[in-house]
């Protein structure tokens, strides 16, 4: 064991950091033990260094970040969140020859290639394991543990929110008005949900997720991207009908034959037979098919301030590891480069519900607007009559596009009232 300790310093006390913080105190002897050298913590970088924090010594606060350079930390862990000032503090903690931790999905998403360089180019770790999904081991499997295999694809439950929302909206019947409501009061969702209702946080992990498991750069505006906030409790209901619960999933698959990634975050219909169906109220998984291993699932917290910090502090020990043994993490591997296939062109099996007047002849005439766009129907059920008639329709798989172009087509039919759910459902 070294006596040399290795100098950590936090960009960031909040939820994530002080929990970083306290376990890094509680956590030292084992954590000196694994790493080989003790780890000292030097500072915390903070917007207000007269707030009291739990667990962290006031003379470690600091407002200038020059100050935390001048005590020339060995790893940087950034748990600030944002775009600025995080990328230009990791980028300027790289040049001075710091390795770095982040849980910063949003500028990995936007700009992770600046942050990959610079690692390269400075020869240091950039380590994000909580970025995606909170605790769960989840990067490191993709990146080391499959890295003999090929992925063929990955649908993840990746927004707590979200997760919870579509959970009582299944359970309790609520609409997505009262069980966001619900949300809001027990601190799952924020004051200003968009983010996650809208599936953006879900798809910059998905982004993320998508240039791990492909070996290519991906990045939030590659993601095809829908919320929930158009989900209603008569979708719900529907799903619940057929055996399914809806679920926004995060999805990264190969597509075009391997040649291309196809990346989205969507409701979808997921069977109640589905690992994934399981997955409840603020819970995370990911689900990962592999041509060799098989099916794998990855479960656990995926926010939070202590599982969080569980994943921060996994990555912190194996960049001070690193530090000891002159060793480094493989880096970012983008050899593929493979492109981002037209969302468009994604095939899915695609469940419609259709509102029309019970009278002879509209079977066929719905019938023929899903031939005429080459759509293939697996089930048609008519529930109801009269004014209460609705087709239910679940095709085989088909592309977005005819898809839509189907249900335009449907609209114009006269006897049409209405299509008001058109969802994917993904198998068992
Ligand atoms: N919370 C979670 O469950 C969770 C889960 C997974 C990933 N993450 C990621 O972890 C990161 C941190 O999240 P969090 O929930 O811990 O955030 P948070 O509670 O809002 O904490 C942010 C911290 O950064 C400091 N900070 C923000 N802007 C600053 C600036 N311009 N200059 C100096 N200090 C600044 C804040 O200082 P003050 O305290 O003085 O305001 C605060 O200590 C984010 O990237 C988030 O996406 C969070």
């Amino acid at each position: 064991m070294s006596d040399q300790p290795l100098k950590v310093a936090l960009l960031g006390c909040g939820v994530v950091g002080s929990q970083v913080a306290r376990l890094l105190d509680e956590h030292a002897d084992d954590m000196a033990a694994r790493v080989g050298a003790p780890l000292t913590l030097v500072g915390a970088l903070v917007r207000d260094a007269s707030k009291p924090r739990d667990g962290v010594r006031d003379e470690l606060l600091v407002t200038d970040p020059e100050v935390l350079w001048e005590r020339s930390p060995d790893i940087v862990v950034e748990l600030m969140g944002g775009i600025e000032p995080a990328r230009t503090l990791l980028l300027e903690a790289m040049a001075r020859g710091a390795s770095v931790v982040t849980a910063n999905k949003a500028l990995l998403a936007q700009d992770g290639a600046a942050l990959h360089d610079a690692a390269a180019e400075h020869h240091v770790d950039l380590a994000f394991e909580a970025s995606v999904a909170g605790a769960i081991p989840l990067l490191r499997p993709l990146k080391e543990s499959l890295a003999g295999d090929r992925v063929l694809r990955v649908l993840g439950i990746v927004n707590g929110t979200t997760n919870y929302i579509l959970t009582r909206m299944d359970e309790a019947g609520a609409d997505y008005a009262d069980a966001l409501r619900e949300a809001q009061e027990l601190g799952y969702a924020e004051a200003d949900p968009t983010a996650d209702v809208e599936g953006h946080d879900a798809a910059a992990k998905a982004a993320i997720l998508a240039g791990l498991a492909f070996h290519s750069r991906v990045t939030l505006d590659d993601v095809a991207c829908q919320g929930i906030s158009g989900v209603t409790a008569s979708d719900v209901e529907a799903a619940r009908a057929m055996g399914h619960v809806i679920k926004l999933l995060a999805v990264a698959e190969s597509t075009d034959g391997g040649t291309a990634i196809g990346v989205r975050v969507n409701p979808a219909m997921v069977p109640r037979t589905h690992p994934l169906a399981s997955v409840r109220e603020a819970f995370n998984a990911v689900f990962v098919e592999a041509e060799a291993a098989g099916d794998l699932m990855f479960y656990g917290r995926g926010a939070g301030g202590a599982p969080t910090a569980s994943a921060v502090l996994g990555d912190l020990v194996a960049l001070a590891r690193n530090r000891v043994l002159g060793a480094r993490d493989p880096g970012e591997s983008t050899y593929a480069a493979l492109p981002i296939s037209d969302p468009g062109r994604a095939t899915a099996r695609h469940y419609l519900s259709i509102d029309v007047d019970d009278r002879a002849g509209v079977l066929a005439r719905v019938a023929s607007c899903f031939a005429e766009h080459g759509v293939s129907i697996e089930t048609l059920r008519q529930d109801g009559r009269g004014d209460d008639a609705v087709l239910v329709v679940v095709t085989h798989a088909a592309a977005g596009d005819d898809i839509s172009a189907t249900v335009a087509a449907l609209r114009g039919v006269d006897a049409v009232r209405d299509v008001p759910t058109v969802m994917q459902v993904i198998g068992d």
